[in-house]
């Protein structure tokens, strides 16, 4: 592993290898341990977007690991604008250890990566978001143990964490199940190829319209936005095309008894899913949260340890 730019970059196995990684990190940070694991590497964090999670989990977890970020907003570099995204690359190769990148469009995390002599790490853009997808799976092992042959489904816009998670479900043998409106699905393309690795893993992928059939006996239940950054001049007319897609209790109610409730937040609250599902018993969204920082941990561990 050089770079992590989507899930589609790693193996099943690799996968599980990061996520038992992962919980190996998190219970080590939770007995005071893995204070050396990266002691003098420094992570350049270029974000050309706002971020919570993505920018406080990746910063913390270069303290825990004995390392230092730095954080690089959206004014100061000016990726593809003050300078060119291969000039960026080149030039942060020569101070840091490793890239974690926030972009719109995909193909200039693909070109920093090409450029760049350290690991660049995708920390979103408008295709995927392996970090997140990452911290996604984490949270499914912990909530139900497995996650082969666990029924998936992400309910609302087919967007980068809609991807991220289907393609990851998929090489790791989920039944992973998507309801969108028909013009918001994912490309066909990308169904095609994740049914591809669910073949390989024994899983299976669906892509649906119909909100309560897909969560049908659903043991997870994902929704995100239905408007992603960069798509804020469409948010009112998605708003009126999405609501049969809200995650509310009587969506759930045709979900398994023990479903856990998923989202990668921000969260609006009142449209893709309401207050009484995010703060319900099965929503597990702040340890989902909290999990962007142990798995990112196992990430930046093998990538610049
Ligand atoms: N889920 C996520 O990536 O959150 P931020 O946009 O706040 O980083
Ligand atoms: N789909 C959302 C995820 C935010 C973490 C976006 O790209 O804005």
């Amino acid at each position: 592993m050089k770079h992590l730019l989507n899930l589609t970059d790693l193996s099943g196995a690799d996968i599980q290898r990061l996520l038992d990684l992962a919980v190996e990190l998190k219970h080590e940070w939770k007995v005071g341990g893995g204070k050396d694991r990266l002691t003098g590497k420094t992570l350049a964090m270029v974000f050309q977007k706002p971020s919570l999670r993505t920018r406080v989990s990746f910063d913390v977890g270069m303290i825990h690991l004995g390392g230092q970020a730095l954080y690089l907003s959206p004014n100061e570099i000016q990726l593809g604008r003050r300078e060119s995204v291969a000039d960026v690359a080149r030039v942060l190769s020569r101070y840091v250890d490793g890239i974690m990148a926030r972009v719109f469009a995909h193909d200039d995390i693909v070109e920093l990566a090409q450029y760049s002599r350290v690991p660049v790490i995708n920390g979103l853009s408008d295709y995927s978001h392996p970090c997140q997808g990452m911290a996604d799976l984490l949270t499914i092992l912990e909530t139900h143990g497995r996650i082969a042959g666990l029924r998936i489904a992400f309910v609302g816009d087919g967007n980068n964490v809609a991807r991220t998670l289907m393609f990851g479900a998929a090489k790791l043998g989920a039944e992973f199940v998507i309801a969108t409106p028909a013009e918001y699905a994912l490309p066909s393309q990308d169904v095609a190829l994740a049914r591809q690795y669910a073949s390989e893993s024994g899983g299976t992928v669906s892509a649906l319209t119909d909100a309560t059939t897909a969560v049908e006996g659903a043991d997870v239940v994902y929704t995100d936005t239905w408007a992603s950054m960069g798509q804020e001049d469409e948010a009112a007319a998605r708003r009126r095309i999405f609501p049969p897609y809200q995650v509310n209790q009587q969506l759930l109610s045709g979900a398994s008894p023990q479903v856990t409730v998923l989202h990668c937040l921000p969260a609006h609250r009142g449209e893709e899913i309401t207050d009484e599902v995010a703060d319900g018993p099965n929503s597990a969204l702040f340890d989902q949260a909290e999990n962007r920082l142990h798995a990112q941990k196992a990430i930046l561990v093998e990538l610049l340890g």
